[in-house]
């Protein structure tokens, strides 16, 4: 099924596949925090990541939200369209955690009286700069336009997403999205939706059940994955 790797970031691998159009993205076992100055290797993350990011495409879909997901292909591997990526990545927040805190000096868990979004420049060499709509389109990235359409998609993601972990007893603290172009310019969710790239918190106890588990090192990392698999009904 695999052919020629086409790229490699610091969480996954997209190969060229058997379909024109389609790539196989694989999940790695890498943990990376701070713009990967901390780096570890976690056996069974990628596996859990592939079943995670799997189901959550699986219920936008139902939800009517479009993205690059085609289906889960392997233990560590999902099918997906091909896309020209957008550098702007739309970070959504229900409660005040992470950088906004520094940034504003808030409280971690601060509840935000509605979701907040937030655009950021990909680049890793730049640290992921916040931006504005403005320089999205001064410079070509996006067109206010599309910036509007990908806030409105990562909205519904958020409401989709909230209510499903809310039923198992999990708080959607704040997530980040990336969205790109297919082939005929439509703009769809693409990348990957797992709790590297989201926060979330046990209802009852705060506990968290993400990647500041790693970056914060407040125990393991598998354990907590597992726990959000396995209340979500998610198979391993
Ligand atoms: P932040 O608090 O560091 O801005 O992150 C907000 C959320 O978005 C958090 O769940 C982590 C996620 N995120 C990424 O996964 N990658 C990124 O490059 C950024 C900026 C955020
Ligand atoms: N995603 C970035 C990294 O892997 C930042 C982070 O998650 O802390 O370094």
């Amino acid at each position: 099924m695999r052919g020629k790797l086409k790229y490699e970031g610091k969480g996954k691998r997209l190969y060229a596949c058997d379909v024109a159009g389609e790539l196989i993205q694989e999940f790695k076992d890498d943990a990376t925090a701070f713009d990967g100055i901390k780096h570890d290797v976690i056996a069974g993350k990628g596996r859990l990541n592939c079943a995670i990011s799997s189901f959550f495409f699986e219920k936008l879909h139902a939800a009517g939200i479009a993205s690059h997901y085609v289906r889960k292909e392997g233990p560590v591997e999902m099918r997906i369209r091909e896309l020209t990526m957008i550098p702007v990545e739309v970070v959504v927040r229900n409660v005040a955690a992470g950088s906004i805190c520094k940034r504003l000096g808030l409280e971690e868990g601060m509840a935000l009286k509605w979701p907040l979004t937030e655009l950021f420049y990909k680049s890793d060499a730049l640290h992921d700069p916040m931006i504005a709509v403005e320089h999205a389109e001064l410079f070509g990235w996006a067109t206010r336009q599309d910036i509007e359409q990908m806030r409105a998609m990562a909205l519904k993601v958020n409401e989709v997403m909230s209510g499903m972990l809310a039923d198992v007893g999990i708080r959607l603290i704040d997530y980040k999205l990336e969205f790109g172009r297919t082939a005929d310019g439509a703009i769809v969710l693409g990348d990957e939706i797992t709790p590297d790239g989201c926060r979330l918190w046990d209802a009852e106890t705060g506990r968290k059940l993400d990647k500041d588990v790693f970056r914060r090192d407040l125990g393991g990392l598998s354990e907590a994955y597992h726990e959000v698999a396995n209340r979500l009904g998610i198979e391993l």
